[in-house]
């Protein structure tokens, strides 16, 4: 690889973040099923932003300093709404009428947590396959993009390396010279690849028929909209807004 050539790694879960120097990379936290999709859909829908938070207890602690009157409550553990939440983490539940002008404060199990260990990325955005073609372009304006499935619990998940293996096509067919592919990204976009019906890929994975069971079926459907949106969710002093590509 000769030093200005772009590259991309997708590490399968956030556990190898912490091995890489990415204080000039930019970091595409994916979480296909469904925190980033979700963040999609509520800054669509007129938040103010979302901000990422870790455990529930900060999660309401953040709220109640903000004002529930401004802020809004939102996230999952078993990938049900949290006992005395305004909302889950399904994407159809972020509508204007629940969250426009309001900041959300997200807590889930494996998606949010991913954003604390990105801190150190000259920029991190959340990625997923209804903002694909919008991250890419943002990807255009750095040589080095890492991609982080956030996977579950440390371990993998497929539709966030499906949804990585997108982005990965995606970042080469727009650029206009060779992009190396480190070996993870090579496989997700081998993955991505076999890959003729995105919902019901999504469907046949183990989160997926999760979330099936627990009758979040539309919420499969929701993730599977390619390039539904057009703006980049960037993470500014901890908090996530809509921006222009
Ligand atoms: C997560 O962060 O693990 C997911 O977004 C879980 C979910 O709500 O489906």
């Amino acid at each position: 690889m000769t030093s200005a050539e772009r590259s991309v790694r997708v590490l399968a879960s956030p556990e190898g973040l912490g091995e890489l120097d990415i204080r000039d990379h930019l970091v595409v936290v994916v979480d296909v099923l469904r925190a980033c999709t979700a963040i999609a859909h509520a800054l669509d829908a007129g938040a103010r932003g979302v901000i990422p938070v870790e455990t529930v207890e900060e999660a309401t602690e953040l709220a109640a300093r903000l004002g529930r009157g401004s802020a809004v409550l939102a996230g999952e553990r078993g990938s049900l709404r949290i006992d005395g939440f305004d909302l889950g983490n399904s994407p159809g539940e972020f509508v204007p009428a629940r969250v426009a002008q309001k900041t959300v404060v997200l807590t889930t199990s494996n998606g949010t947590r991913t954003f604390a260990r990105a801190a150190k990325a000259k920029q991190c955005v959340a990625g997923a396959i209804v903002n694909r073609g919008a991250v890419i372009r943002r990807a255009r304006a750095f040589e080095r993009t890492v991609i982080v499935c956030a996977g579950d619990s440390g371990g993998f998940s497929y539709e966030d390396f499906l949804g990585a293996g997108l982005l990965v096509d995606a970042m080469v067919r727009d650029a206009s010279a060779p992009v190396h592919l480190h070996d993870g990204a090579r496989a997700a976009r081998e993955v991505a690849a076999g890959i003729a019906d995105l919902h019901q890929a999504l469907r046949g994975t183990d989160h997926g028929r999760e979330l099936e069971a627990l009758g979040f079926g539309e919420d499969l459907a929701l993730a599977a909209a390619l390039d539904r949106f057009d703006r980049v969710p960037a993470l500014r002093d901890g908090s996530l807004t809509a921006e222009e590509p």
